[in-house]
């Protein structure tokens, strides 16, 4: 429990400098319970806190915690240089209380990518230590034969890295489709995988992280939502 100012509360969820926020207030933008409040030295208790600005409700959050379905052709770098990025899917406050993404899927990769602005969240989702098991459905250029799926299987050796990497499932869906489940996190690494296997990956959706499904969210393409303890809890378990 902690009690806080409103004008410290609407800077913490991302509206701005202390002093723009003081203004949102004094300007009768601000309502908590359908009351405008105008003074910006009352404290409030943060948890469970619901107020409006400029008639959009919010709720406090400590961090926050996002599932956005990611469609091609955003970027997940913090300066996007060559397609707009994926924090321009999301409202501007997030940008402003710093979340970021968990881990990057690549410009033309789609699907469930995580975002937050809780450091230890972010860290220990990253870790290649806790093996968290990732979910890709690759598109492939020529047909996906037995030998590609066993060879994805028993480890391509990328040309970076000491040993070889292995999918640890890997099925054929159809012709031209994969399904491959990774613990890491390479740079490219679906891609590489496949290209050092002689084959060229056409497009790639990731669907799943630990047990969190893309598809239970339904998520249109662009959407996100905020996820919610029993869903993170979700991310590690398989
Ligand atoms: N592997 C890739 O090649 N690209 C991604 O975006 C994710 C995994």
């Amino acid at each position: 429990m902690s009690k806080q100012t409103l004008e410290r509360i609407l800077q913490s969820q991302g509206f701005g400098t202390r002093k723009w926020c003081s203004r949102l207030i004094a300007d009768g933008e601000v309502k908590i319970r359908g009351e405008i409040v105008s003074d910006y030295r009352i404290a409030y208790e943060t948890e469970g806190l619901e107020f409006s600005v400029y008639g959009e409700e919010w709720k406090y959050r400590e961090h926050v915690y996002i599932a956005l379905n990611k469609p091609a052709d955003y970027e997940c770098s913090r300066k996007p240089s060559h397609h707009p990025g994926v924090l321009s899917l999301l409202p501007e406050q997030f940008a402003l209380r710093d979340v970021q993404p968990v881990g990057r899927l690549d410009h033309d990769t789609t699907g469930l990518l995580l975002m937050s602005d809780d450091g230890s969240f972010i860290h220990a989702q990253s870790s290649p230590k806790r093996h968290i098991p990732k979910v890709y459905i690759a598109t492939t250029d020529d047909p996906v034969t037995s030998q590609l799926v066993a060879q994805l299987l028993k480890g391509v050796k990328l040309h970076d890295e000491p040993a070889p990497l292995t999918a640890i499932i890997c099925k054929m869906l159809n012709e031209h489709q994969l399904e491959i489940v990774l613990e890491q996190g390479k740079y490219h690494q679906v891609k590489r995988m496949l290209a050092a296997a002689d084959n060229h990956c056409t497009a790639l959706c990731r669907t799943e992280i630990g047990g969190l499904k893309l598809e239970a969210l339904s998520l249109a393409d662009g959407e996100w939502c905020y996820l919610d303890e029993a869903q993170r809890a979700l991310l590690a378990a398989p």
